[in-house]
């Protein structure tokens, strides 16, 4: 694994450098680290809170730590219809904790999403990016103890 001072040494002095270090940052870690937030100010010459202002501007950041599977739960109209919230209901039980939380263990963080553009198969649920169509609550189960 990468380390972070590594990661934001790559973008120094580079136009929107930051932006793409916190990306990168992302990809790895699958959050932005405190301390990584704090060296990124420094290398780009801004303050904490403006580094911390660009991190949580962007839906797709996160600053808190995160779970190495993401899920993601469709929650526009044609996957509400479809019964997208009896799904959350099942991955909420199934994992024991709420919308935007990470289990203790640190396996899984469940997320909401807009529409990815998958309507035809809904509703869709997404595990670190892969659309998974047309998931019943009765499959949950199954689909999330497939993560290992
Ligand atoms: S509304 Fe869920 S994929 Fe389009």
């Amino acid at each position: 694994m990468a380390n972070y001072v590594d990661i934001i040494e790559l973008y120094r002095g580079k136009k929107g450098g930051i932006i793409e270090a916190f990306h990168a940052l992302q990809n790895e870690f699958n959050y932005i680290p405190e301390e990584a937030l704090g060296l990124a100010a420094k290398t780009f010459g801004i303050s904490e809170a403006e580094a911390y202002g660009v991190a949580t501007f962007y839906s797709y950041l996160s600053v808190k730590p995160r779970g190495k599977y993401i899920i993601r739960m469709c929650e526009s109209a044609p996957c509400h219809i479809a019964g997208a919230d009896r799904v959350v209901k099942a991955i909420e039980d199934y994992l024991g904790i709420n919308v935007g939380e990470t289990t203790a263990d640190g396996k899984f963080t469940f997320e909401l999403c807009e529409c990815i553009g998958q309507c035809q198969a809904t509703p869709v649920v997404t595990i670190n990016s892969e659309p998974v169509f047309n998931v019943s609550p009765e499959q949950i189960p199954e689909i999330l103890s497939a993560c290992k």
